[in-house]
């Protein structure tokens, strides 16, 4: 199996993606989460833990996302944007990339295109949506020289060879193409650097086909910081990675570590080691945390590695593909005319039965239904509302033509108070947006 980014590969099994490319399940129980999260939409996670313990202890940390505005803001989009401001509602920094180099890169756009469409649709959306100024920023890849620096000093780190392995990259692709996930490790990252947030926890909320660039920006966080941390045979072993000043590292290090009371140390410096014997395991990410402040101190990033949780992609309304911004057919727009929701509505695949009779006799499908998404994504917040529309479509008491109808007026409700909060908040955008 492999997922390829910038197609419009639908996945059906998360569980078996899951198992595939090490992802973990996602259950952590955070304080009034939201929908998505109640129900598993977020199915996935690379190393949220540190992300969790900083929710809980109430420290600090840095949600940050892109979006490659290449067409209409859908409801697919709009999901990234609420688990941001969920986070936001936690205390995170934010952090939003447009990303106009990819789309540049990846779909021919302009930059100068890039940018309307992005203030005229998505920056309003952002806000409308109810994205707070405090803490947050929306910035362009473009326009933001830490991040294609970190991109070209990540670049340092990899090759030809491996960037085809993992996206499948041929002779032909173009080195811009090449270009925009060391783009991507560089948003990811850059908001760790003092000018930002300083080293933080940090989330990265995606769609599964993301995995493969989250997976290279945790990759190059290895790859460019001083320690690897290891549990040996009896303890744990922190390796120095790097060619000079090891004897003095591993000596910094061993008189932190006896400050913070770990004892039985062992250091061998040939081997760039340090070892500590009986190591209580429950320990180790204080260590990991030490380790971090030692590396910012002796003049490396001190990253801490970047958080992913994955959600699960709509389908497009045909039920055939994962929604797509340059299929219009496939979404529902967060512009869209009450007239188009209808029309769109009417002509989505459901998991209904072929005609009333069956449908009566035998129930529906929710789980196969591209209009049940939206009911569970976006269109009802009460669980128990959720519930009854699920059991009286299997049951075959609720009809695909009422339900549909039902769906239409919710939506056009919802779109319709978005599309007004989007004019209060033209007032707004400065307040957001930055230009560097
Ligand atoms: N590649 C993402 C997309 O296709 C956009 C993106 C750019 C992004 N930079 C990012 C997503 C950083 C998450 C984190 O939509
Ligand atoms: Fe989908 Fe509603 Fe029909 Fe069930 S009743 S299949 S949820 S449209």
């Amino acid at each position: 199996m492999f997922i390829d980014p910038w197609s419009s590969q639908q996945f059906i099994d998360y569980n078996r993606l899951r198992r595939e490319f090490g992802i973990e399940e996602f259950n952590f129980k955070l304080p009034d989460s939201q929908k998505l999260f109640r129900r598993n939409i977020i199915f996935g996670h690379r190393g949220f833990d540190t992300v969790y313990d900083a929710i809980v202890n109430h420290q600090k940390f840095a949600v940050l996302t892109g979006l490659m505005p290449s067409g209409k803001m859908h409801f697919g989009h709009k999901m990234t944007i609420d688990q941001v401001i969920y986070y936001q509602s936690l205390g995170a920094d934010v952090y939003i990339a447009v990303a106009d180099l990819e789309a540049y890169a990846t779909r021919g756009k302009s930059f100068k295109e890039t940018l309307k469409i992005a203030e005229e649709e998505y920056f309003l959306n952002y806000i409308a949506l109810g994205l707070k100024p405090e803490h947050s920023q929306i910035y362009f890849q473009s326009l933001r020289k830490d991040v294609t620096d970190l991109a070209f000093i990540f670049s340092k780190r990899t090759n030809i060879s491996e960037m085809k392995g993992i996206y499948g990259f041929k002779d032909e692709t173009s080195l811009a193409h090449v270009e925009s996930p060391l783009v991507q490790s560089g948003d990811i990252l850059h908001v760790q650097l003092d000018k930002y947030s300083g080293p933080i926890p940090t989330v990265v909320p995606v769609g599964i086909d993301q995995d493969p660039h989250i997976r290279l920006a945790r990759e190059f966080t290895r790859r460019v910081s001083f320690f690897s941390v290891q549990q040996t045979d009896n303890g744990l072993g922190i390796f120095i990675k790097q060619d000079n000043n090891v004897a003095e590292l591993l000596n910094t290090v061993s008189a932190n570590l006896k400050k913070i009371g770990i004892k039985e140390i062992e250091l061998n410096i040939p081997y760039k080691a340090l070892y500590i014997k009986n190591f209580d395991f429950a320990k180790q990410s204080v260590i990991e945390k030490k380790l971090l402040e030692i590396e910012k101190q002796e003049g490396g990033y001190g990253f801490y590695l970047p958080a992913a949780t994955y959600h699960r992609l709509m389908s497009s309304l045909d039920g055939t593909r994962k929604m797509s911004s340059s299929v219009p057919e496939s979404y529902i727009s967060l512009s869209e005319e009450p007239a188009e929701v209808k029309k769109k509505m009417m002509n989505a695949k459901t998991g209904g039965g072929s005609t009333i009779e069956e449908h009566r006799k035998f129930g529906g499908k929710p789980e196969e239904c591209s209009v049940y998404e939206y009911y569970v994504y976006h269109l009802v917040d009460d669980d128990n509302y959720l519930k009854e529309v699920h059991d009286t479509c299997k049951a075959g008491t609720r009809l695909c033509g009422n339900c549909k109808k039902e769906a239409i007026e919710k939506i056009n409700l919802f779109l319709k108070d978005l599309k007004e909060k989007r004019e209060i908040a033209k007032e707004e955008l400065d307040k957001y947006v930055r230009f560097n």
